[in-house]
């Protein structure tokens, strides 16, 4: 794995212009509480994606606090539905939606999003869907909502290397479950590169992106 040396993602994230209080407040929450959110390169990363796409209606699955949902929402003024089966993560969620008055923009949804809502379909097509649920069921995510995919959907898909486990189990040491979640991500992303139907790329900086558009035949 080409690992960005840290000292080059520190120089990077100083280089980035400074969040406002509202983002600070998030990200102090979710470092106070452990809640797993993008880091503010991958943050700025999705953005400039998202802006270059010029994303107008994106999925997400793993609102947490909301924090990409809404960064999403104000940086590229696209639409966002999102679903949460944590209900403090919910409500924590539509606490910061509301403080934001974002509630035409996102469709926050609390439930397992391995089950298929009304909301979701009714809001279809997507064409950028961001998948940062639960990392063992990437694959399941994708499947269950690959028909409201858009013709030019650009699926995201967050946390691929799990912190280099992937790429090298051993360093993994008296953990069955971290085991098994690292093979099951392995899967995925054998999975998603072979896919005859779409193109992948797997970023290896923070803690993994894949990158995941529709082939066209040329
Ligand atoms: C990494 S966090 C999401 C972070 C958020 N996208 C951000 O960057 O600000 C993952 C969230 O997905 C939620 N989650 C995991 N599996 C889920 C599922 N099957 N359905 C709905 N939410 C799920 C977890 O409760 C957790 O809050």
């Amino acid at each position: 794995m080409v690992a960005i040396d840290s000292k080059d993602s520190l120089y990077v994230e100083n280089l980035l212009p400074e969040n406002d209080i509202f983002y600070k407040k998030l990200e102090n929450f979710a470092k106070e509480n452990r809640v797993p959110i993008l880091d503010k390169i991958g943050r700025a990363y999705l953005i400039q994606l998202l802006n270059i796409k010029n994303a107008r209606n994106v999925l997400e699955i793993g609102t947490a606090i909301a924090y990409s949902t809404i960064s999403f929402c104000e940086n590229v003024g696209c639409k966002v539905v999102t679903i949460e089966r944590d209900i403090k993560m919910y409500e924590q969620a539509q606490k910061n939606i509301q403080e934001r008055n974002l509630q035409d923009k996102i469709v926050a949804i609390y439930g397992d999003a391995l089950e298929l809502d009304s909301r979701v379909v009714n809001n279809a097509p997507y064409d950028v869907v961001f998948i940062d649920g639960a990392k063992s069921q990437s694959r399941k995510f994708f499947e269950l909502y690959e028909p409201y995919f858009a013709d030019n959907v650009l699926v995201i898909t967050d946390n691929v290397l799990f912190k280099g486990m992937v790429a090298d189990p051993s360093i993994i040491k008296h953990s069955r479950d971290l085991k098994q979640l690292s093979r099951k991500i392995n899967n995925y992303n054998e999975w998603l590169m072979a896919n005859p139907n779409y193109t992948s790329v797997i970023l290896p900086f923070g803690d993994g992106i894949a990158i995941t558009t529709r082939k066209v035949k040329k």
